[in-house]
This record gives C-alpha cells, sequence and structure tokens, in this order.
C-alpha cells in the first residue's frame, strides 16, 4: 500500500475509515507499527516521559525530537511521519518556523504538530502559509502542566467546551491540516469532530473523533506507574509487541477501541 499523506488522511475522514496512529522513537518499533498497519506515527515530546525519565514533557528540546525522528524515520514506510514541537519552541512565529524546518529537514518530519488554542493561531497561519503541514492539540496540553497545575479532563464546563470548539474552528480556518484532542468528554470530542472539516485524531477524546492516538509503550503495557484511564495494554491475550499493536490498530478500526471505559 503507498505511503500515507495528508489527503489519505481527508479520505479516511470522508470514508468513515478510523485513522489509527501510535507515537514511536526508534527505528526497530517504528518498523513494528509499519508492519502492524498503523496510519500515522508521532514522535511526541511524551518521550521526555517514556525515554528520558522526566515526570513532564517539559524539559524536551528540539534536538532530542529531531534525533528520535532521524531514527523513526529509517524504519517508517507506510505510516505519515509527524513531529512534536517541544516546549517554547513556537513562542514567535519566527522561531516556530524555524523550528519546524528543522525537524522537517533534519529530522524528516512530514507534518509538526504544536499545542494550543486561540493563542495560536497566528503561529498556525504561518507556518501554513509557509507550507508546512501543522497539527494543533487540544484538550489537555501537557507542556502547559506546571501553569494548570496537573493533568486533568478539559472542557468539561460548557464554557470551557465552547472555548476549545471555538478554538478549534479558528486553528482549521488558520491553516490547521489535522487537530488532536486530548482528555476531554466524549460528547465534545463528537462534536468538534463533526464540525470539523479536517481529521481530528483523539487521545481520551471518546470513540467519534477520526482517529485514535495512543503512547506505544501504554499499548504495550511497558509504561511504568500509573496508567491513564484512556490507554489499553494491548498486550493481553496477545504473544508478541507486533500482534499488541496489530490488535490495537484493528480495535481502532473496528470502533472496538475506545470503550466506555476509556472515556470521559
Ligand atoms: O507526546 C505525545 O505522545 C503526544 C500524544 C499523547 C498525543 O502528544
Ligand atoms: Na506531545
Amino acid at each position: 500500500r503507498p505511503p500515507v499523506n495528508i489527503a489519505t488522511l481527508h479520505r479516511m475522514k470522508a470514508e468513515g475509515e478510523k485513522i489509527a496512529c501510535i507515537t514511536a522513537y526508534d527505528a526497530s518499533f517504528a518498523t513494528l507499527v509499519d508492519d502492524a498497519g498503523i496510519d500515522m506515527v508521532l514522535v511526541g515530546d511524551s518521550l521526555g516521559m517514556v525515554i528520558q525519565g522526566h515526570d513532564t514533557t517539559v524539559p524536551v528540546t528540539l534536538n532530542d525530537v529531531i534525533y528520535h525522528c532521524r531514527a523513526v524515520a529509517k524504519g517508517l514506510y507506510r505510516p505519515f511521519m509527524m513531529a512534536d514541537m517541544p516546549f517554547m519552541t513556537y513562542s514567535s512565529k519566527e522561531q516556530a518556523l524555524d523550528n519546524a524546518v528543522r525537524l522537517m529537514q533534519e529530522g524528516g518530519a512530514k507534518m509538526v504538530k504544536l499545542e494550543g488554542g486561540a493563542g495560536q493561531v497566528d503561529i498556525v497561519e504561518f507556518l501554513a502559509n509557509h507550507d508546512i503541514a501543522v497539527c494543533a492539540h487540544l484538550g489537555l496540553k501537557p507542556q502547559s502542566v506546571h501553569k494548570v497545575g496537573g493533568f486533568r479532563v478539559q472542557g468539561r464546563e460548557d464554557a470551557a467546551a465552547e472555548q476549545m470548539l471555538n478554538d478549534a474552528k479558528a486553528l482549521e480556518g488558520a491553516g490547521a491540516d489535522v487537530v488532536l484532542l486530548e482528555c476531554i468528554p466524549s460528547a465534545l470530542g463528537t462534536r468538534i469532530t463533526k464540525e470539523l472539516h479536517v481529521p481530528v485524531i483523539g487521545i481520551g477524546a471518546g470513540p467519534e473523533t477520526d482517529g485514535q492516538i495512543l503512547v506505544l509503550y501504554d499499548v504495550l503495557d511497558i509504561t511504568a506507574g500509573r496508567k491513564p484511564k484512556f490507554s489499553k495494554n494491548f498486550m493481553e491475550g496477545h504473544g508478541s509487541a507486533l500482534e499488541a499493536v496489530k490488535a490495537y490498530t484493528e480495535a481502532v478500526k473496528a470502533r472496538t477501541y475506545p470503550a466506555p471505559e476509556h472515556c470521559f
């Protein structure tokens, strides 16, 4: 099957085929998740937690993400590769452009992801005007953990839900190609997915988003300590990492993941 691109993702949304996404941080796992049928791979700044052992994603640098992108890009053939812009690498338009270009040219990323709402509209527009594919990450934004005071479900109150929907529309209007929603009530995930034209990928955002994403190490039950409510151990009942990621891909496609116990 040919490599996935933005047009593929839009077609999948239009046809109602769920987009199966996962994180990866090295070439070996990149090849494995490609073999397992994953459509899109994120080199996430979650690497700060699962690879580097930090409590948050805040310490991750652009060079860290580039290093892992280079490894992942070597192992991927079919999946679309997206890279996270780390904390404070997109605080101005010019800085965001310089750093997005580095993720693409040095890392091999095809799309960059940044966390933000209305405050990031100008930056998304600037990147989009320079022909950079952008994913806007809304809802729980792990880079803001110290400002918010922990990782918790976002958009529960009506005003916050309304704001998130408006932010999502504004980001789409600014040229975001994909929107990612983390840790929000399912009803809000459904609403945003229906109102946007671009593909919406969810993590803890309910079953109705156009695709799902999980951290690879949660799927493989490697992550130490407390697991997020939305994650699922796909090693259960499967004899290998490849079989587990295949099971995850198939569960997303078949809409059996996420189940109600994974949702808010
Ligand atoms: O860094 C990451 O892995 C992410 C996903 C959880 C969406 O941003
Ligand atoms: Na991230």
